[in-house]
């Protein structure tokens, strides 16, 4: 039997960071939403009793260093699988972007081996078991629209956003969330008000909703990077609403409620920028 998965990425509405920890992660509090902008993972079973990893991608490993082969080996581990798996990644997400694409990843080879082996497992649990592969994991098991805190790792619903399109300029370098994060100056930080986020969303006030979008790794990675800023002045000079980047970047998109403004926007970015794209919101 051969399984698909859709493993989408996300963005961040907001992204606000709370304090340092003492294990040398952050408090978080951050909403995310799916976007339809996926990458396809394909699981079967094999003869042998191991897990295998392929994709065709020159930026990403197929060996354990990939999120997706860590998810497949913390499932077995806790679970066990009463085969061999071999797991295929057709990678659409762009890498190293702030779009969640290792996590995706790993979040769907966790519902994926479930189905494939039945198991019946509940998505808490996966997402228990995701919070060990990295701090996205756990949002991306459940997708929609979520806020998320602790380190990432405590997810709740909220309401999915006024139905949009999403202009993404990706500009040409990979991103570190670790070395954003360890740039942060916490007493210097412009936080986002997540509550008013949280209000536009359960009331589908669009307008109300980009007004109050903010991501404190911003300011970082535009000061590391400054083609982060040249893309993001760009967009906001066509008159695109909602700007903002996503996670610890370089990615930055634009939420957009007319399409033909929002072709408009993803058209005038391609003259500036190699990796654009134009979806809808998913969650
Ligand atoms: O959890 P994940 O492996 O995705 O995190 C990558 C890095 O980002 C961590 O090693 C840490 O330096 C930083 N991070 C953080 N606080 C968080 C999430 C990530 O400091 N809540």
């Amino acid at each position: 039997m051969v399984l698909f998965e859709k493993a989408p990425a996300k963005i961040n509405l907001s992204l606000d960071v709370l304090g340092k920890r003492t294990d040398g992660y952050h408090d978080v509090e951050m909403i995310m939403t799916t976007i339809d902008l996926a990458d396809r993972v394909r699981l079967y079973a094999i003869e042998q009793d191991r897990i295998e990893v392929s994709l065709e991608s020159r930026y990403v490993p197929s060996d354990e260093r990939n999120l997706a082969y860590k998810a497949a080996v913390a499932f077995k581990r806790r679970y066990g699988l009463p085969f061999g798996v071999h797991i295929h990644i057709e990678k659409n997400i762009p890498v190293s972007a702030g779009l969640g694409g290792g996590s995706t990843d790993a979040a769907a080879v966790l519902r994926g081996l479930n189905r494939l082996c039945s198991f019946g497992i509940p998505e808490e649990e996966l997402a228990d078991l995701g919070a060990g592969i990295g701090s996205d994991v756990p949002f991306c098991v459940y997708g929609n629209t979520a806020i998320a805190t602790g380190r990432g790792e405590k997810v709740e619903p909220l309401a999915s956003p006024p139905s949009c399109w999403v202009v993404l300029a990706k500009p040409n370098i990979g991103v570190s969330t670790r070395t954003i994060f360890q740039q942060i100056k916490l007493e210097q930080l412009m936080h986002p008000n997540t509550k008013e986020i949280v209000h536009a969303l359960s009331n589908k006030d669009f307008e109300h909703m980009c007004s109050s979008m903010g991501n404190v790794l911003e300011n970082v990675t535009l000061t590391l990077y400054p083609e982060v800023q040249r893309i993001k002045d760009i967009m906001k000079h066509m008159g695109a609403p909602g700007v903002l980047m996503s996670g610890s970047g370089p990615t930055v998109y634009s939420l957009v409620e007319n399409y033909s403004k929002a072709k408009r926007i993803y058209n005038g970015m391609r003259g500036f920028c190699q990796e654009v794209y134009l979806v809808r919101l998913l969650g």
